[in-house]
Order: C-alpha cells, then structure tokens, then sequence
C-alpha cells in the first residue's frame, strides 16, 4: 500500500516535471496574447489550455481539505481570482502555501468552468450572493443564507466534486 502510493507520487511528480518542460518549450515559441491574470507571476501557467481535468483534480486535493470543493459554475471567474491571488486573506484563514504550477492548474479549472460578472456587478465573495448559484437552481427552494455546508444536503458527492449526482427526493 505504501510503495503503491510512493509510486504514485513519483508518477505525479514526473508528469508535473514533463508538463515543466512542455511550458517551457510553450513559452519560447508561443505568442499566445496574455490576459491581464497571465501577467502575474503566480499564475504563470495559465496559458495552459489543455490541463483542465488535472487542474480539477488539484483543485479536489488542494481546496477541498477544509470544506468541499465548490463547484467553479457557482462563483464568477473574478471571485476565483481574488480568491488565487489572496491566499493569507482566504475567509480568515492562511492557506497552505501551493506551488506555481499548481496555482496555475487550478486557475485553469476554475476560470474554464466559470464566467465573468456582468460589468458594474459586486464581485461575490459567497455562494449565497451569487447570480450564478442562483441561476443553477431556478426551482429550487436553497436554505437562506446558502453555504459550502449546505451544498451536501442535496449533493451527496459534492466532497468529490459531482453536483449532477442529487440525493432521492430530486429524482423525477
Ligand atoms: C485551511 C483551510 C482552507 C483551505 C485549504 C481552503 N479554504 Fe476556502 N474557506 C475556508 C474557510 C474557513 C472559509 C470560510 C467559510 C467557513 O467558515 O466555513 C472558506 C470559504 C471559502 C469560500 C466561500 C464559501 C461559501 O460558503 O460561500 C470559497 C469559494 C472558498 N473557500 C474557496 C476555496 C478555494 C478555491 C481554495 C483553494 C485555493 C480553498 N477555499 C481552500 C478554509 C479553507
Ligand atoms: C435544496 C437542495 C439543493 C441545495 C442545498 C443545493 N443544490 Fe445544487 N442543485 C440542486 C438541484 C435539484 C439541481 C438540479 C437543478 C436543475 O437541473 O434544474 C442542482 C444543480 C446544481 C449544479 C449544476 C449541476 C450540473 O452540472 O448539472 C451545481 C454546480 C450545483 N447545484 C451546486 C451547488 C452548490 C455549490 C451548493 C451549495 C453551495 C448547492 N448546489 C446546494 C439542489 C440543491
């Protein structure tokens, strides 16, 4: 069990290396034209396009330890940004320290599955004030004010991030 999950590790380990060097070769031949988050330096994995479904997987590990992962649809992508960008200032807390290429592949599952605030919108800090929450439960009688705990009473899998799994009263 332990060499499995030692072996594991260095899998991992050696894709991240591999994806590395791919970024590298990436960034010196590549003119992909840089959005503002590209600029920042703790994000400079972002223009890695085709890594969403390992971003979703660091994503699950890496911010769903203290609560549930939430889901990227529920908040806009300027609300994950914020929440990237400031990890002493998370809700009280001090995240754990990421490396680059992790921030980076969570940013890439966040801000694929997500979408921008209209303009002149109040960037949500919480679900329960979010436009986009709402609009994914139009018929949905949500507890007030809505939370990450809250998600687990319909979402039985929500820990595993799977929100399309509902618990028996939803099914039709
Ligand atoms: C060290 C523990 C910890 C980790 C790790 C963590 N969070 Fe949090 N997070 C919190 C706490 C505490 C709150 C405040 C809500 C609460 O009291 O439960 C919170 C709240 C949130 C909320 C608002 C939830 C709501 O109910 O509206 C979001 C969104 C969020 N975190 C995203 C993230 C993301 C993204 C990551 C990974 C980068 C992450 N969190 C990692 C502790 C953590
Ligand atoms: C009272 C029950 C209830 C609660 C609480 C609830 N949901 Fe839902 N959620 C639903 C139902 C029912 C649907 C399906 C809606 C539809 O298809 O019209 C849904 C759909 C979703 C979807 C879309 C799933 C998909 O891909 O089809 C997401 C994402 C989601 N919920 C996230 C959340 C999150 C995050 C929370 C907690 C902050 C939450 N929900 C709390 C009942 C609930």
């Amino acid at each position: 069990m332990y060499q499995l999950s030692r072996k594991l590790d260095l899998g991992k380990k050696l894709f991240l290396i591999v994806l590395l060097i791919a970024f590298i070769f990436l960034m010196t031949t590549n003119t992909v034209s840089a959005s503002t988050i590209d600029d920042h330096p703790n994000l400079f994995i972002a223009q890695l396009e085709s890594s969403s479904d390992l971003g979703r997987e660091f994503y699950v590990e890496n911010c769903g330890s203290c609560h549930i992962p939430i889901p990227a649809e529920v908040l806009p992508t300027d609300a994950w940004q914020k929440i990237l960008e400031q990890p002493r200032d998370h809700y009280g807390e001090n995240l754990p320290k990421m490396v680059n290429i992790t921030v980076g592949l969570i940013w890439n599952y966040l801000r694929s599955y997500s979408r921008p605030s209209l303009e002149g919108e109040t960037t949500p800090e919480f679900v329960t004030n979010s436009r986009y929450f709402k609009a994914l439960h139009p018929l949905v009688d949500l507890p007030k004010p809505s939370s990450h705990q809250s998600c687990k009473l319909c979402h039985p899998a929500a820990a595993t991030l799977d929100y399309r799994s509902l618990t028996p009263e939803w099914d039709d």
